[in-house]
């Protein structure tokens, strides 16, 4: 599937990820982004830009309609591949592997981080691309008649929120509590650290004891820190020589959530659970809870002790997910485009908004800037040892524009 996926990214060019961007944009506007907007958007004559389109359309990376008018969306596949393009120019990574699995809600592609100032060993890195709203999105095509405004949009911004929730909180968490190192972020997918060992449920321990203890130690400093992970079990626990690390977290709670004690009782009792159906080990279900919340403040008055400790999760926090979609999506913009993001630096930020007053459309506006991906470079990105060389990406490229 991953050949099939890179094949297509390879095949792209600039002009193509600002036609892909143009339609993620204009989704936040229209539910099938018209043919005149992309072509005010994109400065492509109308006839270039059908030739796309239909490439666009045949690599399943956008669906088309023609009632009533001739519109495009965007599919998962094409919100991968404009995270992907902005990892690869930000150099957060320099080649891509297997899938490494695949979540309900997410699929994990294993890849490469290049070395920092092209020293010292590449690292093993996953990227996660969220997949929330897809099934909505599905039945959203089914019903698209009786659809709110902006229903069409959801999946987008559903997966985007999960992948911006997940990277905060694992940038907040790291390296205090035991997950892997997260690297960057855009849109709906997230460059994390690949775990290391493998997943509980896989693996026969030969110290369950041990583990068990690692385990309970890393939900006693996540809670100190005031979060509850809410969907731990053996399936999002990696164990290794060196210890355990846990995954999985864009749907961790604040102990201020209504059910955060059931939430987190359910998170030890699965654990708990595990341990005793595979290797018979007893432990007392509520002593395990008080020991994991004796460090931590227990309410308003002892709080302030523990406060600096706190990584940030509040109730507010939580509550953002109830905003109008509008404003955090603005947000979420924001971050993306490097305000204040590590990861942009300042030189290629420069680059960025020189570029876009040349796309000023009205329609567009603010998104604008959103002009990484439209630098006519070439896309270094391979597959894990078995790329093509530019050479031969250079000479299909050619072939393809004549
Ligand atoms: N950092 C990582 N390193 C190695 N493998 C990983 C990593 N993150 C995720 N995986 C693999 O991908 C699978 C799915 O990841 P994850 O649990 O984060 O996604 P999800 O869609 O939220 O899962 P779930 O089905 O539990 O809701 C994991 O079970 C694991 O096998
Ligand atoms: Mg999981």
């Amino acid at each position: 599937m991953i050949d099939e996926a890179l094949r297509v990214f390879k095949e792209l060019d600039s002009k193509d990820f600002r036609i892909l961007t143009g339609i993620e944009t204009g989704m936040k506007h229209f539910e099938w982004v018209p043919i005149d907007e992309l072509n005010k958007y994109t400065r492509l004559p109308f006839e270039k830009l059908e030739y796309r389109l239909k490439k666009l359309v045949r690599n399943k990376l956008v669906v088309r309609t023609t009632q009533p008018y001739e519109g495009y969306q965007i599919y998962f596949e094409g919100y991968d591949v404009l995270a992907l393009n902005a990892f690869v120019k930000r150099k957060s990574i320099s080649a891509i592997g297997d899938e490494v699995g695949v979540g309900k809600e997410s699929v994990i592609y294993e890849a490469i981080l290049p070395p920092e100032l092209a020293i010292g060993e590449p690292v093993p890195v996953v990227i996660k691309f969220h997949r929330e709203g897809r099934t909505s999105f599905k039945q959203i095509k089914r019903v698209r008649e009786h659809l709110g405004e902006r229903e069409h949009f959801s999946w987008i911004y559903a997966a985007r929120l999960a992948a911006q929730r997940e990277y905060g909180i694992m940038a907040a968490l790291y390296p205090k509590v035991s997950i892997p190192k997260p690297f960057d972020h855009n849109r709906h997918a997230i460059v994390m650290e690949l775990a290391k060992g493998s997943l509980l449920s896989k693996t026969k321990l030969l110290d369950p004891e041990w583990y068990l203890d690692e385990i309970l130690k890393q939900v006693k400093i996540t809670y100190s820190l005031g979060i509850i992970h809410a969907d731990l079990s053996e399936y999002n626990i990696f164990a290794s020589e060196e210890g355990v690390q846990l995954i999985d977290w864009p749907q961790y709670i604040t102990p201020e959530h209504p059910h955060a004690d059931e939430i987190l009782e359910r998170d030890v009792s699965n654990v708990l659970t595990h341990f005793y159906r595979k290797y018979g080990i007893k432990r007392e279900l509520e002593e395990t809870i008080r020991e994991i919340k004796s460090q931590a403040p227990r309410n308003a008055g002892d709080k302030k002790e523990g406060e600096e400790n706190r990584v940030g999760g509040n109730a507010e926090e939580w509550e953002l997910e109830e905003e109008p979609e509008e404003k955090i999506f603005e947000e979420d913009i924001l971050q993306e485009e490097g305000f204040g993001a590590e990861n942009f630096e300042a030189e290629e930020f420069e680059v960025e908004e020189i570029e876009a007053e040349e796309f000023e459309a009205e329609e567009f506006e603010a998104e604008e800037i959103e002009a990484e991906k439209f630098e006519a470079e070439e896309i270094e990105i391979k597959k894990i040892e078995t790329g093509k060389t530019e050479a031969e990406k250079t000479e299909e490229d050619t072939e393809k524009e004549t």
